[in-house]
């Protein structure tokens, strides 16, 4: 009888002992990184703008995430917000973030448009929304080697209304040099883990219930010191396909708090509706269709010094 129970509960242990094994192993996969990890190296620049920062250093580089078949959102950036050069006295450089295509032709049309314009920052790495980190990393390495002289830099896409002005206003306001990031402050997040979700995110890939503080990728700032850090510390992260979240965790870990620019709400990651004085006092934002660009834009314009009742 007695041995019997021995028996059985020194099976148990050993199940238990295997399972214990079996499970820590796997965690341990899942922190030495494999495939998560990010490669800060990997990939080469296909492209780069035609600038030199070194002669001329830009107050604001605007880095615009973009895709192949966003010809017509580039050309309204051209011709609205992306046009300004010399805002309050100030230097801005506005560029494209592309990736690769299967397609030659949209490869060929691109190499093109970037030999025209001089403003495509292009790497090897397919151009899909799950590599849209290795997009904004791309940016952050361009500025990192090429533009370390940018006292600010805009992280942004390609479907937002951007007020470089007065973005440039705020920033002379704020009048900071170092260690700063502002946007759309997200200081709450908790992974999304409905599978169906554009954001759904696995606890394989992420295995913490909480997001780090970080700004919403619609557009966020952050002065040009921040670049070469997260830039330094992003091989030691987790790498995670949700770009704004990852930068968020470089800067977790570099102790670089989030600020707001402003007292009033001036970046707007779901979108507004348009009203001239409205637009005049918005730093960004979200859901602007190309058409629609050049309408609000030429409309700004047009009022320029019509005065907004509670001016
Ligand atoms: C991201 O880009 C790399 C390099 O081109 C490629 O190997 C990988 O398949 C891409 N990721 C996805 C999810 O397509
Ligand atoms: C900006 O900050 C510096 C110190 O960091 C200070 O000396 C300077 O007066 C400030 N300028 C403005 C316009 O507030
Ligand atoms: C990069 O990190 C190393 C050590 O981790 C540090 O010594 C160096 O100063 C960092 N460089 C920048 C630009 O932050
Ligand atoms: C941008 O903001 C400035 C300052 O508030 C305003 O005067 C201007 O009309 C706005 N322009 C555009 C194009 O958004």
């Amino acid at each position: 009888m007695a041995s019997a129970k021995l028996r059985w509960l020194y099976m148990a242990l050993v199940v238990l002992g295997a399972l214990c094994l079996y499970f820590s192993m796997h965690d341990l996969a899942l922190f030495r990184g494999g495939p998560l990890i990010f490669k800060k190296d990997s990939g080469r620049f296909l492209q780069l703008p035609a600038v030199d920062c070194r002669r001329d250093p830009p107050f604001l580089v605007l880095l615009v995430t973009s895709s192949h078949e966003q010809l017509s959102a580039r050309t309204a950036i051209r011709k609205t917000w992306g046009r300004e050069r010399v805002v309050h006295g100030k230097r801005t450089e506005t560029f494209f973030l592309l990736g690769t295509t299967p397609s030659e032709a949209a490869a060929r049309a691109v190499a093109q448009e970037g030999r025209r314009h001089g403003d495509i920052i292009q790497k090897d790495f397919l151009d899909v929304y799950l590599n849209l980190t290795l997009k904004t990393m791309m940016g952050i390495e361009w500025v990192h080697h090429f533009c370390p002289q940018a006292a600010f830099v805009m992280k942004t896409d390609s479907d937002m209304f951007v007020n470089v002005s007065y973005l440039v206003e705020l920033l002379l306001r704020k009048n900071r040099t170092a260690r700063f990031v502002t946007g759309f402050l997200k200081m709450h997040d908790l992974p999304i883990r409905h599978k169906h979700s554009k954001w759904f995110v696995s606890r394989y890939e992420y295995p913490w219930d909480k997001y780090p503080p970080f700004c919403s990728g619609t557009a966020y700032v952050f002065s040009g010191d921040v670049a070469s850090q997260v830039y330094n510390v992003s091989e030691s992260i987790p790498f995670l396909k949700l770009e704004d979240v990852f930068v968020g965790l470089c800067l977790a870990k570099l102790r670089i708090g989030l600020e707001e620019l402003h007292s009033e709400q001036t970046f707007f990651p779901g979108g507004l509706s348009f009203s001239i004085c409205r637009f005049r006092r918005i730093v960004a934002c979200h859901h602007v269709q190309p058409q629609k660009m050049l309408i609000y834009w030429k409309a700004l314009e047009d009022s320029e010094g019509e005065a907004c009742p509670a001016e």
